[in-house]
């Protein structure tokens, strides 16, 4: 197990390199206590005795899988139910009425691009679920959520669909609770209806995102903010180069395009804020 002390200022260098270069994460000064915390775990696992060795281990050759667990050590999860409100009502409210007076277009697709362990893509999913209700016409219907985090086992538990009471209870009504998932062991597992809209996969935010096509909408919440200026006006502007015309972005409550984008315009509607591609 590390010891604060024991991490040299050196090696402290090395790792805060080792990550934003890995993850775009910036670790501040003096945090070497989080990564005691968060990596004591591993280490014990691993068998390995301190940083400097994990240093040492993680640059070589054929240790992806010991990069990539480093990385989900270290990335926070946090996430919950419906996370600020404020972005669904905005989709139900606003948006995708928008895009329902759209000409032409068939296929619509929505990106949650830092998924963590899914709550973020079934809300979205379940959102659409409600709008649809209200809208059986609607050219929505088909609309899919491509989910994508860096975090391997993020995306295992998202694809898991299955959650505890404690974790339900952030955020979710007891009507949504009993309308959008079934009672199973231990827990509650999303709904089918809700799943089938909802598909997985790896997606390093720093990498390229061929292959992952044309996104309607991208939802890219409280990640940024541990990411550099240069990592957010880089990634911003490869968003904007993947979206439809007039695609629709939403950020973090405490996350903005301004001074990094020039590519977006900021809406207040009346159910809240996001942010358009200008046409
Ligand atoms: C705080 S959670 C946000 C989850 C969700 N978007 C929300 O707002 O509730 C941040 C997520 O970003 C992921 N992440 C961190 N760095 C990333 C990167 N470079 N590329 C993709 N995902 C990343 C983490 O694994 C974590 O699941």
């Amino acid at each position: 197990m590390p010891n604060t002390n024991k991490i040299n200022a050196n090696e402290y260098q090395q790792f805060k390199s080792f990550l934003e270069e890995t993850c775009g994460i910036l670790l501040g000064d003096g945090k070497q206590y989080l990564i005691v915390s968060r990596l004591a775990k591993l280490l014990r696992a691993e068998q390995v005795s301190d940083l400097g060795e994990l240093l040492t281990q993680i640059r070589q050759p054929g240790q992806q899988r010991l990069r990539d667990a480093v990385i989900d050590a270290m990335t926070t999860n946090e996430t919950s139910w419906f996370r600020d409100q404020s972005p669904f009502n905005v989709l139900e409210q606003s948006i995708f009425p928008q895009i329902e007076e759209k000409q032409g277009q068939i296929g619509y697709r929505i990106w949650s691009a830092a998924c963590s362990s899914g709550q973020e893509p079934y809300t979205i999913s379940i959102t659409l679920s409600e709008y649809l209700a209200s809208a059986p016409q609607s050219k929505l219907r088909n609309m899919q959520v491509v989910a994508t985090d860096i975090s391997e086992s993020m995306l295992d538990e998202a694809k898991l669909a299955h959650y505890q009471d404690a974790n339900l209870d952030r955020g979710l009504s007891e009507t949504r609770k009993r309308s959008y998932f079934k009672k199973a062991a231990g827990g509650w597992t999303v709904s089918d209806e809700i799943k089938r809209r909802v598909s997985f996969k790896p997606q390093n935010l720093l990498t390229s995102y061929a292959g992952l096509g044309k996104f309607d909408i991208i939802f890219c919440r409280n990640v940024l903010f541990y990411f550099s200026p240069e990592r957010k006006t880089d990634i911003l502007k490869r968003m904007a180069a993947i979206m439809s015309p007039g695609g629709y972005l939403f950020l973090g409550a405490s996350e903005t395009t301004m001074g990094y984008s020039d590519d977006f315009d900021m809406i207040r509607s009346p159910a809240g804020v996001f942010f358009q591609l200008k046409s």
